[in-house]
């Protein structure tokens, strides 16, 4: 299961890279206007800390205006996947930049046929919004199973991006179903690395140690 992280915090960005947790780099315009600084240089950053796919989003909603925006994302850098809406200029677009050999992810996906129309459009990705269907009222879960069936049945190569992950459960029923991927904003990954049995653990051992080190105050390992 890959793991991308879905801010564009570049301290978050650089604190999960360094412990190699981090497949690649989902964000998104609300994302980029919680960050203070230049949107464009943030992504730009972000694409050099990150080797692996990030997704930057165009902001047109009709499809010149999404060419020419994903012609210019994609020149931030080679791992650029532009990130496109679910509507059906997005689907054009999706298709042209496939021809050219630009991959993109297509975002806002909250049914399985929209999953399967991105896919044949040839998206390299499809990110359904699983959290914010459960605030709705559906099973966001419930799509994922649904998407990731239908794309093994046909065997489609795009791949299910599970976005809008609310905590660290949705992780385990992502990896259970097989999704490819999952994007976790930064606190849920942080939830993810710790278990208080683990921090009990190393406070008794770290106490037990103590003791044997009174005993032989040069002892050491
Ligand atoms: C995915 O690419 C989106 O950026 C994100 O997961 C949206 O999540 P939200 O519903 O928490 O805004």
């Amino acid at each position: 299961m890959k793991i991308f992280l879905d801010t564009a915090n570049l301290d978050s960005i650089r604190k999960y890279n360094d412990m190699g947790l981090v497949d690649g780099v989902t964000t998104n315009p609300t994302l980029l206007s919680k960050e203070k600084g230049n949107p464009a240089e943030i992504m730009r950053e972000i694409v050099k800390i990150i080797t692996g796919p990030v997704s930057l989003e165009v902001v047109s909603t009709d499809y010149n205006g999404m060419m020419e925006e994903a012609h210019r994302l994609k020149k931030y850098g080679k791992n650029v996947v532009v990130k496109i809406p679910m509507i059906p200029e997005g689907l054009k677009a999706v298709k042209k930049l496939k021809e050219e050999g630009i991959q993109t992810n297509v975002t806002l996906v909250f049914s399985a046929n929209q999953a399967v129309l991105a896919a044949k459009a040839g998206a390299a990705y499809v990110s359904p919004f699983i959290g914010r269907l459960d605030d709705a009222g559906q099973n966001g879960m419930t799509l994922i199973e649904e998407i990731v069936k239908i794309f093994k049945n046909y065997n489609f190569k795009t791949e299910v991006l599970v976005a809008s992950v609310r905590h660290p459960m949705h992780v385990v029923e992502a990896g259970k179903i097989g999704a490819h991927v999952v994007t976790l904003p930064p606190d849920i990954l942080g939830k993810m690395t710790s278990h208080p049995l683990t921090d009990k653990g190393l406070a008794a051992f770290l106490a037990d140690w103590e003791k044997v080190k009174k005993e032989n105050p040069k002892l050491s390992i």
